[in-house]
């Protein structure tokens, strides 16, 4: 009999292409949706051989039987504490009670264990909720996958196309920064997923790059060499952001608001990896640092 995997947030981005992914490799795949979930994205799933159970996070008894003869979460939920300490954590004790014996937190992000507390906020919850996983009796994985790759299409200081600029700190301007694709990090994903000799962590890049090698990219895809702009210390930016979020209280209650989004790149110069274990699983193929940028250039022609 094939793996069963259970994937709470199959309506998002990263939980909709990590059920692909996971279909792909012949596994059978339980979504968990909510009343709430957006029934265009619900029907997608079914239509695609997902098994859809509609549950209530804070009912466990229905959370207990959605976890039955599942050999492994995956949490791609995205939210604040109410998502990443609470309804993780119903899903957590419902997965142990149900017997499973893997689970895949939402993290999906940079090595948060390498960033200061108070440093990123949404990463304090993922720490919060990595001590909650760590004290429970069952084999859990993180998926490390620095920044989304997207995220370089957003014009943020590190690559903006408006001001033809490249923005780094702390002279760190050959520091080496990790990107995944959505699609990429999915595919990993699932077959970390499968795999029951998964480590607690594995760190992963589609490609990793520096503002001195994108200076150049810039040259070879947009046919013009944007300016790098050294902007300060880390601690200086640090400093500014949290000067920015206490005059925001009305960010805390939002996944990013400007402060969140300063965090992130405050923690693409703060954290990244020292190995990669891009390779663990055969047949993966990689998205470049190039194709990213000519994906957006393409985007603004
Ligand atoms: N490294 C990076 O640069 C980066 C960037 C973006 C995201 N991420 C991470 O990737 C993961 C997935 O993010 P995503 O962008 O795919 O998210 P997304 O598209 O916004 O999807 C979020 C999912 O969470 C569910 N959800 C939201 N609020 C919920 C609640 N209160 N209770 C239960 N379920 C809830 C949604 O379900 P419904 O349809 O039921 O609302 C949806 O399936 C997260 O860990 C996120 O932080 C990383």
């Amino acid at each position: 009999m094939e793996d069963l995997i259970l994937v709470a947030g199959a309506t998002g981005d990263l939980g909709g292409k990590l059920c692909r992914s996971l279909l792909d490799k012949g596994a059978r795949v339980r979504a968990l949706i909510r009343e709430e979930s957006d029934r265009k994205k619900v029907e997608e799933l079914r239509r695609s051989g997902v098994e859809v159970v509609a549950i209530r996070f804070k009912e466990e008894d229905g959370l207990i039987t959605a976890c039955k003869g599942v050999s492994c979460v995956i949490s791609a939920l995205a939210g604040l504490r109410d998502v990443i300490i609470t309804a993780q954590s119903q899903l957590l004790n419902a997965a142990i009670k149900a017997g499973v014996p893997r689970f895949v937190p939402s993290d999906f992000c940079t090595d948060f264990t390498q960033i200061e507390p108070g440093e990123n906020r949404n990463f304090d919850l993922r720490r919060e909720f990595k001590d909650i996983l760590d004290a429970s009796d069952i084999q859990a994985t993180s998926i490390l996958n620095g920044a989304f790759a997207y995220v370089l299409r957003y014009d943020i200081p590190l690559l903006d196309t408006r001001s033809k600029s490249i923005t780094y700190y702390s002279g760190k301007a050959d520091w080496q920064i990790d990107f995944t694709t959505v699609e990429d990090a999915a595919a990993f994903t699932a077959c970390a997923a499968l795999d029951a000799d998964a480590p607690r962590s594995l760190r992963i890049a589609s490609f990793r790059t520096d503002p001195d090698e994108l200076a150049a990219l810039t040259q070879k895809v947009f046919g013009e060499r944007f300016d790098l702009n050294e902007k300060g210390t880390l601690e200086q930016f640090s400093a500014y952001i949290k000067k920015t979020r206490a005059e925001d209280p009305e960010g805390e209650s939002q996944l990013y608001p400007q402060w969140q989004q300063m965090q992130y790149l405050h923690s693409m110069f703060a954290a990244h990896h020292h190995t990669l274990d891009n390779d663990r699983y055969a047949g993966l193929t990689w998205h470049t640092a190039e194709m990213t940028l000519k994906e957006i250039n393409n985007k603004k022609a």
